[in-house]
């Protein structure tokens, strides 16, 4: 099957040097072919260049018209939780009368209200309620997602999720990345023996999802009020023995030691960041785990944005990404996402769209195939309006430019 996007305007992320991800002064690379065209056959990508320059079309091959509009590969979000059961603006409410996240969370709300919904309802109608949110965001230009478990809070329901989560992959062609979160929060029949629940974590949840190969990561959430650097290493050494790399929330909260343990345990991301320290930023130059930033939870928060800035400054890579979810960012929307990297982290655009692309699909292990317009790569995509150039895409941070998007050379 051939697919030929003609009448580009604007042919953006096109690589031909095939890095697995973009790091420091790397990230203002952002390659663009002016009146380009565009071939996929089967679903990967098997030839661009310029318009003047492209073959006769095969006659089976179906032509899609560009009219002049830009293409990117698609956003890669490597840090969701869009499997859950109903929304919760009641704590947004709350938010707005002053209270704060840690301080919902105390009182019994935030991530232990969802996993008291999400227990009562059943895995095809969670299926649904997360679809919906699935197919969002491919109108959004999402190619390539994870999606967390974290929810649940105990084996049944953990598992519940993964398998939602899996079968979004099967019904969509979003590439879909798993990860288990069973340690996102005490499960409420724990309260107060936070170590007993990080055995069942390790000792059941873990091998009962490596058994039904449901996660392709395991997720901790270390900081302040969650669990500790000790605890999270526990965690993810279990995790290493099924073969399953790290992939941490850490220092979000407070400075609680999030990126020492990820970096010593060869995590592939580290995300949030917003308390991380300088001394944090060398540790990761040693490392190859993916600094993530969520601006999305700084926002919708109002909390401190990570240091994304200071960081590429000193060498590293960084990812974005939406951390869709009920409690800390209702949003899967990554336009808006880069756009508040631009204005609240000064990311070049160039960079930010790097760090929502090349750097996400890294930060979820598929950089090989995702992320980047590039021979052999699937073709995941999406086609603007006309654009004056790149730069309009995070400045008109409310405009809906994004008009059509293919998945494995399909349109979604
Ligand atoms: O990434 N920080 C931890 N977990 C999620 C929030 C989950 C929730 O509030 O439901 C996050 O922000
Ligand atoms: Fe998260």
């Amino acid at each position: 099957m051939k697919l030929a996007v003609t009448n580009i305007g604007l042919l953006a992320g096109v690589d031909s040097d095939l890095l697995a991800c973009r790091r420091g002064e790397q990230m203002r690379t952002l390659n663009l072919l002016e009146h380009a065209y565009l071939i996929a056959t089967d679903g990967v990508i098997t030839d661009f260049g310029l318009e003047a320059d492209m073959p006769a079309l095969e006659p089976d091959t179906t032509v899609v018209d560009a009219r002049g509009g830009a293409v990117l590969p698609c956003w890669c979000d490597s840090h969701t939780h869009i499997v859950y059961a109903h929304s919760r603006e009641q704590e947004f409410v709350d938010k707005i009368n002053g209270l704060s996240y840690a301080e919902i969370a105390k009182r019994g709300g935030g991530i232990l209200n969802s996993a008291d919904r999400l227990h009562e309802m059943s895995e095809d109608d969670l299926l649904e309620q997360s679809l919906t949110r699935a197919r969002e965001i491919i109108a959004k230009g999402t190619g390539a997602v994870e999606i967390k478990s974290g929810y649940g809070l105990n084996t049944a329901d953990e598992l519940k999720m993964l398998r939602v989560a899996r079968r979004i992959g099967e019904l969509t062609r979003l590439r879909v990345v798993t990860t288990f979160l069973g340690a996102h929060a005490v499960a409420r029949e724990y309260a107060g023996r936070q170590q007993d629940y990080v055995d069942l974590v390790c000792a059941e949840m873990l091998p009962a999802v490596a058994d039904e190969n449901l996660a392709d990561f395991v997720d901790v959430f270390c900081d302040e009020g969650f669990f500790t650097p000790a605890q999270t290493a526990q965690i993810l050494n279990a995790a290493a023995r099924y073969g399953l790399q790290g992939k941490i929330h850490g220092q979000e909260l407070a400075d609680s030691g999030g990126v020492q343990v990820a970096v010593e345990c060869g995590c592939r991301s580290v995300d949030h960041l917003e308390s991380m320290t300088d001394r944090d930023i060398s540790l990761l130059l040693n490392a190859d785990t993916m600094p993530t930033a969520l601006p999305g939870t700084s926002f919708f928060l109002n909390m401190p944005f990570a240091p994304a800035r200071k960081m590429i400054e000193a060498g590293l890579p960084v990812a974005i990404a939406s951390d869709y979810n009920p409690g800390s960012t209702p949003s899967g929307d990554m336009k808006f996402v880069v756009s508040l990297a631009c204005i609240k982290m000064r990311l070049q655009p160039s960079e930010a769209i790097n760090a929502a692309t090349i750097n996400g699909a890294y930060a979820m292990g598929v950089s090989d195939s995702y992320g980047s317009i590039a021979i052999g790569k699937v073709a995941n995509f999406f086609i603007t309006r006309p654009l004056p150039g790149i730069d309009f895409i995070p400045y008109a941070y409310t405009t809906p430019i994004i008009e059509r998007t293919f998945l494995a050379g399909v349109e979604a």
